[in-house]
This record gives structure tokens, C-alpha cells and sequence, in this order.
């Protein structure tokens, strides 16, 4: 395939997850610019979508790599939504962005599927409070601050008495909180699924440090390379799927009856898989990249015409292709 014009957009150049996947793109032929996110303008107009960036026209990208940060997401999905629409390939489009970064909808969207959950309960009446606690079992339990990240906000409560009270605590001070049966089986560790399009390619176990339940890297926990098992990768590309991301990282637990999902993102980071790994992940993205642009992102006419050796003018839609 020939070269593409490549733009990620990031805020920071020197990120180890950007400038890894600026290297990869170089290093498979393409060009490739870095662009801080918020320094778009985003310009409408009926039949005539337009971009400037730093004030001034922007040029044509075959192909978009957003890495958006949790703290612009707005701002962020609005440019890759613009780019959408002026006709650029987006490895992860605006929409599931933005989903995914509803932890609460994207569990709630992924518990209409066949896929394993941890059992979660989300209440606002003080009322209703012990009662989703005893439906996990009763304690402990696992209390999470919906807007957590880095291991934060997330709480193991020993007893009902405890659970009910920190429920309340930061219902009283308006935080969202999410009730969540133990999965005590993990022992403190979690597997890092990197799913690229429709496969796992690489995969990490995290394990908590000490006494610790919780495994973020943050929280002192360290990684090793896992070799995964068919189910959870299977789990993880459906969940991806789901989701409708083409760059995820699949966080799950290992439970007594097989993976669960903790949490899919949509921007995983590259320096923890690759550092545990060695896998070039950030030379997976692009080769998948390159592979969307030159089949995926084709009329389903054209797919075929490409795939089946038809040429688009035989290929009749009315007609079914075997009489
Ligand atoms: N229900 C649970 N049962 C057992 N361990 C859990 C459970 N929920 C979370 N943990 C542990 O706590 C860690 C942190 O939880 P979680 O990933 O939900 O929050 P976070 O890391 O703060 O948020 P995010 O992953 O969105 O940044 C997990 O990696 C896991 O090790
Ligand atoms: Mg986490």
C-alpha cells in the first residue's frame, strides 16, 4: 500500500504512547504529524464540514489516531467527529469515544450481552442502599466512585454496617457510587487485554502489591506478560466489539466461572503492555490501520468486488450472488 498521511491527534508529543506510534507509522513508510487536540477550530457549515488548526486551514489526513484524554473528551470526540464527516478513516470513532467513557452506560450496554460482568448495583435512595448490598451477597463488597480512576474511589467494605455507611457518605457529598459483589478469586490481580481490531495482541497480568486488593499499576501492583487463555481473549475482542472500538484495553478479572469485565478503554495506554511485553503494539495499530483503510472503509459493494473477484458494475444488489 502506499504511503498515508497519518495525523494523532494528542496533546503531548512526547508521551511514550505517542511517540511510539509516530515512530511505528515512520517506520511502515507513512507520514505522520502530531496535533494538540485543543488547538482545532471546528467550522460548520451546510454540505461543508471544516477544520483549521492553530487558525489556519488544515490539509487533507487519509487516516485519524485519537488519543484523547478523560479530561477533553467534549472537545476531543467533537474534532474526531468533524474529521468523520470530511471524510478520514478514525481508528475509533467519535461515538464509542465517547460511550466508552461512560463506565456505567458501557456496562449497562455490555450486560445486554452473553459476556461475564461483575454483578453491580447503582441506587440513590439510602433506602434501597442495603438492599443492593445483600443482593451481592451481602459484604464485602466493592464500592466504587464512579468518576474513579488510578485505583481511587474504589473501596473493599468488610461488613454491611461499613458498605452501608460509605455508600451514604458520599451519597450525602453527591458523589455517583456503584455497588459491586467482591470477585475475591482474583486475589488482587487483573489481566490487561490489547485488543486491535479482531484480535487480542498483546496481554499483561497486574498483580497488587502486599495486602492490596486492587492492582493499578499506580497502586504499586506489577505487570508480567500473560499467556491468555481462548476465553478471555474471546471475551475481550466480543467486548471490544460491543463497543465498536477498533484500539481497546479489556480489563478483567479472573473469576471462578471465567473472565470479567472490568472496564474497556478506549485510549489504553502503550507503555505498560509493551514494557511488560515487548510486543510492538504501536506497529499492530498501524498495520491495522493500514489494513481498514485498504478494505474496511470501502461500500460494502466495493468489499466485495474486492474480496470475491466481482467487478462493481456486475454486482447487483436486486439479485441474491448465488441463484
Ligand atoms: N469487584 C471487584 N472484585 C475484586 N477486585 C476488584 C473489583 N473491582 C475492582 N477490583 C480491583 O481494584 C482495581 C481497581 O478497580 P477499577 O479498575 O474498577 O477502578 P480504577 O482502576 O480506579 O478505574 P479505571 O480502571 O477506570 O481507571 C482493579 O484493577 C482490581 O484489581
Ligand atoms: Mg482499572
Amino acid at each position: 500500500m502506499g504511503s498515508l498521511k497519518i495525523a494523532i491527534l494528542s496533546r503531548g508529543p512526547r508521551l511514550y504512547s505517542t511517540r511510539r506510534l509516530k515512530e511505528a507509522a515512520i517506520a511502515r513508510g507513512h507520514k505522520v504529524k502530531v496535533l494538540d487536540t485543543l488547538q482545532f477550530g471546528i467550522y460548520l457549515e451546510s454540505g461543508q464540514p471544516d477544520l483549521t488548526f492553530r487558525g489556519k486551514p488544515l490539509s487533507h489526513y487519509d487516516a485519524i489516531i485519537p488519543r484523547i484524554g478523560n479530561s477533553i473528551t467534549f472537545f476531543g470526540t467533537a474534532v474526531v467527529r468533524q474529521f468523520e464527516q470530511m471524510g478520514a478513516y478514525c481508528l475509533n470513532n467519535a461515538d464509542s469515544i465517547m460511550a466508552s467513557r461512560d463506565k456505567l452506560a458501557s456496562m449497562q450496554e455490555l450486560s445486554t450481552h452473553n459476556i461475564g460482568i461483575a454483578e453491580t448495583a447503582f441506587v440513590r435512595n439510602p433506602s434501597d442502599i442495603l438492599q443492593a448490598i445483600q443482593a451481592m451477597g451481602g459484604a464485602p463488597v466493592v464500592i466504587k466512585l464512579l468518576s474513579g480512576t488510578q485505583g481511587i474511589g474504589v473501596i473493599l467494605a468488610e461488613s454491611n454496617k461499613v458498605a452501608e455507611a460509605i455508600v451514604e457518605t458520599l451519597s450525602s457529598v453527591k458523589q455517583n457510587v456503584l455497588v459491586q459483589k467482591f470477585v475475591s478469586e482474583s486475589k488482587g490481580r487483573d489481566i490487561r487485554a490489547f485488543v486491535v481490531g479482531d484480535r487480542v495482541v498483546a496481554a499483561m497480568r497486574r498483580t497488587a502489591a502486599g495486602q492490596e486488593f486492587r492492582s493499578n499499576v499506580h497502586r504499586g501492583g506489577s505487570a508480567q506478560p500473560v499467556e491468555l487463555d481462548p476465553e478471555y481473549e474471546r471475551c475481550a475482542v466480543r467486548a471490544a466489539q460491543i463497543l465498536n472500538l477498533h484500539v481497546a484495553g479489556v480489563d478483567m478479572l479472573e473469576g471462578k466461572d471465567g473472565p470479567v469485565i472490568m472496564e474497556v478503554n478506549s485510549s489504553p495506554g502503550l507503555e505498560g503492555i509493551e514494557g511488560a511485553t515487548g510486543i510492538n503494539v504501536a506497529g499492530e495499530i498501524i498495520k491495522h490501520l493500514e489494513e481498514q483503510i485498504k478494505f474496511g472503509n470501502l461500500d460494502i459493494r466495493e468489499k466485495l468486488s474486492l474480496t470475491k473477484g466481482y467487478s462493481v458494475t456486475e454486482f447487483n444488489i436486486d439479485k441474491p450472488l448465488l441463484s
